[in-house]
Parts: C-alpha cells; structure tokens; sequence
C-alpha cells in the first residue's frame, strides 16, 4: 500500500487524510468544490504550523507531510489509489452512490473502506462488485490523537482485506479493534446512548450542562464531559447514531433525546457550527 485516496474534506476526512501522510503515505483528498478544498488545506498548514511553533513538528517533516498531500476534486484520481477511506455525510443513499462510482472508477484490487460511525457495511458494499474487498474503517475524533480504529467487517469482507486493513492501521501508530457488523459497531454503540442519556438529563432539568459534564469528568474520570464531547464530534452525527441504533434493534432504549432533535434542527451541530451545548464563538 502506497497511495491512499480519502473521500470527503471535512474534519474526519482531513485528520485521517494527515495521519496517513504524517505515516508517509501519498494522500490525496477529495471534495466536491476547489473553495471547501482551499479551507481544508488553509486548515491543515494552520494546525501543522501550532505543531511546528510547539516543537513537536520540525519545519522540515510539516513541509514533508504536506508535500505528500494532494487536494482535488476529481473522484476519477482514486484510480491510481490502493487503498479509499470514504468520510463523507452520514448518510446510507449517499455512501451506496459513492461505494457504486469507486467501484467503477478504482482497480479490482483496491479496498474501499468506509469511515462511516454506525452504518452498515454489508449494505454499502451490496452496491459494488467486491464485497470481499469492501470493509469499515472507523476513527475517532480528533482522529490525529486517538488511538483506536474499528476495523468492521461486513458480511463478506474477506479475511485477507480484515488482515491488511489491521496491520495498515498499526502501521499508521493505530491500535485496531476486529469488529462483527452490529449497528454503531462497539464505541458508539456504548458511547452515544450514553452522550443521549445526558442530553436527557438536561432536558429534564436534573443540572446544568456545566454540571451533567463536571460530573462525569470527576465521578467516572472521563477526559470531557458528555456534553463537551457531543459538540466535538457533531450533534448531527450523534443523532445520526441514535436513530439508526433505533431503528436497526426495534428498542426504545436507543431513542433520541428531543432536545437532541431540537439542537440539530436549529443547525447547533456543535463546535463546527459554532454553537451546541455551549457557545464557541467568543
Ligand atoms: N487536533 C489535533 N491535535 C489535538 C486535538 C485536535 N482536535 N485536540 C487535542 N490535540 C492534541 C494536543 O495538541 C495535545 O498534543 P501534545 O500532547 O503533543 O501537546 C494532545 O492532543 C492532548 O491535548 P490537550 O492537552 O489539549 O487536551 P487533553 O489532554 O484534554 O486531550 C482530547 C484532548 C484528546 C480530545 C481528550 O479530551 C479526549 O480524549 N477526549 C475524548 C475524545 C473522544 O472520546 N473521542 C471519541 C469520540 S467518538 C467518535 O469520534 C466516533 C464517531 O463515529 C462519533
């Protein structure tokens, strides 16, 4: 594996693109419009330049990595790519167009891995013509920090693609989890109904968001509160999650605090939108 191709600039997107290049892969990232791509980019230099002036980073390895990324819009690159990460919106319709065009575009070899936090991957690879070559490959935010990457196996995602997709992982400093298809895989399946639980507490008025995350930062010792966490990672892709851990399992447990809907339906997504459970604009 030389050449890897990410679908999708947003934060996942980007991270995973410059975990890959910091590993010394060639990277190139795909969007849809040169202006998203020029604030990917103007992104990337910006938070490779934080590094450099905290000295974890020598100008010469910032120059490296960036030297090793490629930016484009043209899906049509990810034919010279051996390995795709897609991240793009959670969405089932939208991943099965992208899988479907790959398909065509890509050699026979090349795995097509999906970044996606809950949906499956049997479904998304049903759409290609190597489903043995198809597989979940799932990081977490912020996904340059966290160690983990689920490594999802759909139904029939080969044994040898499961084996090269871990050891990839390892070789990018990850430590990679087999998982069985289930929906939201192990994480997020454990992770979001407990990010809901607290947004329920909220909503009845139990305490305050200051509060519900004091609490669980100083009683259960977790890095951030479950509140602070949501607005990391999106409060669009936590429900997201919900609503198909409710849907795929039949069971009320799984359904989505109110006040979640409330949130993502006025646009407060969290940190990306500026507003979620708290205000990052000042
Ligand atoms: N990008 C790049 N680097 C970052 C970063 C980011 N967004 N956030 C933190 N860092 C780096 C810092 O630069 C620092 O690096 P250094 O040690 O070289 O100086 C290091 O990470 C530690 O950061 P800080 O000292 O500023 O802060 P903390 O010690 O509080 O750690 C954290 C920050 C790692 C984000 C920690 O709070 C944490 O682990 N939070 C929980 C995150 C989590 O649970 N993520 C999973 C979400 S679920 C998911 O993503 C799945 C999806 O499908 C929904």
């Amino acid at each position: 594996m030389e050449k890897i191709f990410v679908i999708g600039a947003g934060t996942m997107g980007l991270d995973i693109a410059q975990v890959f290049a910091k590993a010394g892969f060639e990277v190139a990232v795909q969007d849809v419009s040169d202006k998203i791509l020029d604030g990917t980019r103007a992104k990337l230099v910006k938070s490779l330049e934080k590094l450099v002036t905290k000295g974890t980073m020598s100008e010469e390895n910032k120059a490296a990595l960036l030297g090793r990324m490629r930016f484009t819009t043209d899906v049509a690159a990810a034919a010279h790519a051996d390995l795709v990460i897609e991240a793009v919106v959670e969405n089932m319709e939208i991943k099965r167009k992208v899988f479907a065009s790959l398909d065509g575009i890509c050699k026979p070899e090349t795995i097509l891995a999906s970044n996606t936090s809950s949906i499956s991957i049997t479904a998304i690879a049903a759409v290609t013509s190597r489903q043995d070559r198809v597989i979940g490959m799932h990081f977490f935010n912020p996904a340059v920090v966290m160690k983990l990457v689920e490594v999802i196996r759909g139904a029939n995602t080969s044994d040898e693609t499961t084996e090269t997709v871990k050891a990839l992982a390892s070789q990018i400093g990850k430590r990679p989890v087999e998982v069985n298809e289930g929906p939201g895989f192990v994480v997020n399946k454990i992770l979001c109904p407990m990010i809901n639980e607290a947004v329920g507490l909220l909503e009845l008025g139990v305490a305050s968001a200051e509060d519900i995350d004091t609490a669980m930062c100083l009683g259960a010792n977790h890095p951030m509160g479950p509140l602070t966490l949501a607005d990391l990672i999106g409060l669009d892709v936590c429900l997201s999650v919900m609503e198909t851990l409710h849907a795929e399992t039949g069971d009320d447990k799984y359904r989505p605090s109110m006040l979640l809907r409330k949130y993502v339906r006025a646009g407060k997504l969290g940190r990306k939108t500026g507003v979620g459970f708290y205000d990052y604009r000042k």
